[in-house]
């Protein structure tokens, strides 16, 4: 995935960190700080890139041309944002192009929800104030506290633009809302959503692997605590909405709290959650994410299909 480069000792990433210095370039990374980084810029990357299919899909159904066009105006956002993630793993020594046309749906690393098509209007609307709200969430977090400079210049577009995809998600909640069967398919699109959402932010602390990403300062909180922060807006906007979302500040804990089995069994076809069947395992979570979700193959397809088409038509032309 990467040429050779002469990488700096974890020592001297360290010295340099410890004087407050950011790391701008692959020569002032150790093998452990480019790993890390360019894991979690794949991460960035892919679901940036995957949100471009996912929410055309459910732009389709735009009630009017102007809601169309905003929709477009997110996803050309989207597809900014996972370019300035590409490009960084460009200059780290990853093959961009490979990584963008050449892997197999299933090797991209975007979190599952958008493996879950959006198939309405009310959809994509509740998908920008959850997911949305989600990435903004997370990479406020990494811009405060990312060392990779060229990263870290980089999301000062990207959050305020997330910020503006999530208040369209608000702004057309609000409206939908007021009209009771409007009300009705919000509360469904939230049903399956807003456990969805809790997911994204991954494992609970306690079982989390990667750690580099905090030793190193990729990250500044952990997956609870991000969730946590999530909770901290998502509830309150559903609760002034009179939508029902499964969990609850509770003052005793000082914290937000789930009010179902967490994790629990997810039927992706019926986009239900199975609540009923009570608390399993992460080691099966972590399977139906390895597995990914019934719209994988479509939307990775959508965004490799015209590179295959001009990669066959320069074959055939020789
Ligand atoms: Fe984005
Ligand atoms: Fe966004």
């Amino acid at each position: 995935m990467q040429r050779t480069m002469n990488l700096i000792t974890e020592q001297e990433v360290q010295d340099r960190l410890a004087t407050d210095r950011l790391v701008e370039n692959i020569e002032q990374m150790s093998p452990v700080y480019l790993e890390g980084i360019q894991r979690i810029l794949t991460v960035s990357a892919d679901t940036e890139l995957i949100s471009a299919p996912a929410y055309y899909r459910a732009a389709l159904d735009a009630p009017s041309t102007n809601a169309f066009v905003s929709a477009m105006g997110i996803i050309q956002d989207e597809l900014g944002h996972a370019h300035i993630a590409y490009r960084l793993l460009e200059d780290l020594g990853v093959d961009k192009e490979k990584l963008i046309y050449e892997r197999q749906p299933e090797e991209f690393k975007y979190p599952y929800a958008f493996d879950v098509p959006l198939d309405t209007w009310v959809e994509l609307v509740v998908a920008n104030a959850l997911y949305d709200r989600a990435g903004f969430v997370l990479l406020g977090d990494i811009y405060q506290s990312t060392t990779f400079g060229p990263w870290k210049r980089g999301l000062v577009k990207v959050d305020r633009e997330e910020n503006f995809h999530l208040r369209h998600g608000e702004t057309w909640m609000r409206k939908i809302v007021q009209d009771p069967e409007g009300k009705q398919l919000l509360q469904r699109a939230v049903d399956w959503m807003f456990p969805l959402t809790v997911e994204w932010f991954g494992l609970p602390d306690d079982l989390k692997r990667h750690t580099e990403q905090l030793d190193y300062g990729f990250k500044g909180s952990s997956n609870d605590e991000l969730r946590q922060t999530w909770m901290g807006t998502a509830v309150p906007l559903c609760e002034e909405l009179k939508l029902h979302v499964p969990a609850h500040f509770d003052q005793e804990q000082d914290k937000y709290v789930l009010d179902y089995p967490f994790p629990c069994t997810f039927d992706a076809e019926q986009k239900r959650w199975l609540f009923e069947e009570g608390e399993i395992g992460w080691d099966t979570v972590l399977k139906r994410w390895k597995g990914r979700g019934p719209s994988n193959v479509e939307y990775v397809g959508q965004l490799q299909r015209g590179y295959r088409e001009w990669s066959q038509m320069l074959e055939r032309s020789q």
